[in-house]
């Protein structure tokens, strides 16, 4: 690829000469969100021009809006597969086979990917200059570096996440994965080698077999080694002695740059139409009295569990905005809430199917946050000091529910089969209790950190210079 002189850098306004950064997230909500929020920096604080290619399912909105913008441009990749790529998409929870769909993907993508790659450097070849690709992808990645792109990878998960993968094959190797037993004492063994998770936060899908896990993994990794730097969506001050077992472990540079959502400069990134009334509801609550619920994209509740969450909410007479996406209940498009729970709950509660979620975790009235611990979830309650519940269900929301519990000491988890009791108590353990004001105290001291981070001199502010001077370099 033909080098630019560093004078290309801030040309144009429609992109002509400017330096392009490529790019290639993964089609989820959790993957899209972090790399256009990328995008975004690149843009406003490097002047970069910005491409993102991506899969025919879960079109990120963007791609509408910036269809014409010279600096600003989206391919998709593989239309006329579209309907497989479709097929492959998980219906979320902790029944969908996520590794094997993330794999299948990729493998889609990689001969159309190849395709749109030609073409668009057969108009760039010039300016683009190397490639963000999601971890996720490895073989979209190899496609990139065949064409002599170089690659950096983003890793949307915690860096917490990163070590417990990194540390996935030698746990084979010492035969304590996969597990010998599903047997509840052995799941809750402790790794030494990993503190504080036990093992059964090692099982990152219930579906997925133990070699699906492992080759998608070791994909991850390749990703990881192969590529001229990786990009994690965390901070120094939250998990510091994971970014250095990174740099160490993986022989690349580590740029730890987030908070993203608190960097960027906004630009929607959501798949799904945010209600917005949910924050003129929240303006008439008192400051810290909301309970926010909210499960991610994926994750997914049968209609017992539905029910219990229903009444444990009526039963803990806390005010709470609750999150129920479509197609989040298994086996119904919508959900069906219990009989009396609206007369239960008028006036201290409001269900919406999508909230402007980093606008609800910022609003004074939010006290606490049910999550299933996603990291862009869990990043932006740290972000807005507020501290959570944990009901996690698969892939790196168990690693990042022990974090949150007992390296941060910001919240806990609700283990068990879910019953309205339990549920009641942990509400109000949250957001009535000693404990919860403690959690909550804590979570702000780390929101504090992160603003420090982020400005002038702090380590992610730094981070971003050190990796678009990388990018000017290639
Ligand atoms: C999760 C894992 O985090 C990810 O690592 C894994 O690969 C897939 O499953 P997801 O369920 O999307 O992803 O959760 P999360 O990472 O928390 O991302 C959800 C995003 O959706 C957040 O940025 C959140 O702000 C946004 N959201 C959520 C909304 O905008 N509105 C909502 O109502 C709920």
């Amino acid at each position: 690829m033909a080098a630019t002189s560093p004078a290309s850098y801030g040309g144009g306004g429609d992109g002509v000469g400017r330096r392009r950064v490529l790019m290639f997230p993964l089609p989820f909500q959790g993957h899209v969100t972090p790399m256009l929020q990328l995008a975004d920096v690149f843009r406003s604080r490097a002047g970069l021009a910005v491409t993102v290619f991506h899969a025919p399912v879960n079109a990120p909105a963007a791609a509408a809006a910036a269809a014409a913008a010279g600096d600003y441009r989206f391919v998709t990749v593989g239309a006329d597969v579209a309907e497989e790529a479709a097929a492959l998409m998980p219906t979320g929870g902790s029944g969908s086979d996520f590794a094997g769909a993330l794999m299948g993907l990729d493998a889609l993508l990689r001969a159309p990917f190849d395709d749109a790659l030609r073409h668009v450097l057969a108009e760039d070849a010039a300016t683009a200059c190397c490639m963000v690709v999601d971890s996720n992808l490895r073989g979209v990645q190899e496609v990139a570096e065949r064409r002599g792109v170089r690659t950096l990878a983003l890793r949307t998960g915690g860096a917490c996440c990163l070590v417990a993968y990194m540390a996935f094959p030698e746990l084979c190797g010492k035969g304590v994965l996969p597990p010998a037993s599903r047997d509840q004492l052995q799941l809750d063994m402790q790794l030494d080698e990993l503190p504080p998770l036990r093992l059964r936060d090692m099982m990152f899908s219930a579906t997925s077999t133990h070699a699906t896990m492992a080759t998608c993994l070791e994909r991850l990794l390749d990703s990881a080694r192969c590529s001229s730097g990786v990009i994690l969506n965390t901070f120094e001050d939250l998990e510091n002695s994971d970014l250095r077992k990174i740099t160490n472990g993986l022989n690349v540079p580590v740029y730890a740059i987030g908070p993203l959502h608190k960097i960027s400069i906004g630009q929607e990134s959501s798949l799904l139409t945010q209600d917005q009334t949910c924050l003129e509801w929240l303006d008439k609550q008192e400051a810290e009295s909301v309970l926010y619920v909210s499960f991610g994209s994926l994750a997914s509740m049968d209609s017992q569990e539905l029910f219990e969450t229903a009444w444990g909410l009526v039963d803990s007479k806390i005010p709470f905005l609750w999150v129920i996406r479509p197609n989040s209940v298994q086996g119904s498009q919508q959900a069906c809430l219990p009989d009396g729970f609206e007369e239960a709950t008028r006036g201290r509660g409001m269900v919406v199917s999508w909230a402007p979620q980093q606008d609800v975790l910022r609003h004074r009235a939010v006290g606490g946050f049910w999550t299933h611990n996603g990291w862009n979830s869990t990043l932006e309650s740290i972000c807005d000091g507020v501290p959570m519940i944990c009901r996690p269900q698969f892939a790196d929301q168990m690693i990042n529910t022990r974090y949150v519990q007992e390296v941060w000491k910001i919240g806990f988890e609700l283990e068990g089969k879910i019953e309205r009791r339990m549920i009641d108590r942990a509400v109000r353990k949250l957001l009535c209790s000693e404990e919860g004001k403690e959690m909550r105290y804590r979570a702000k001291d780390l929101k504090n950190k992160a603003i420090t981070c982020i400005e002038k001199g702090g380590s992610s502010n730094t981070a971003i210079h050190m990796l678009v001077n990388l990018i000017m370099s290639f």
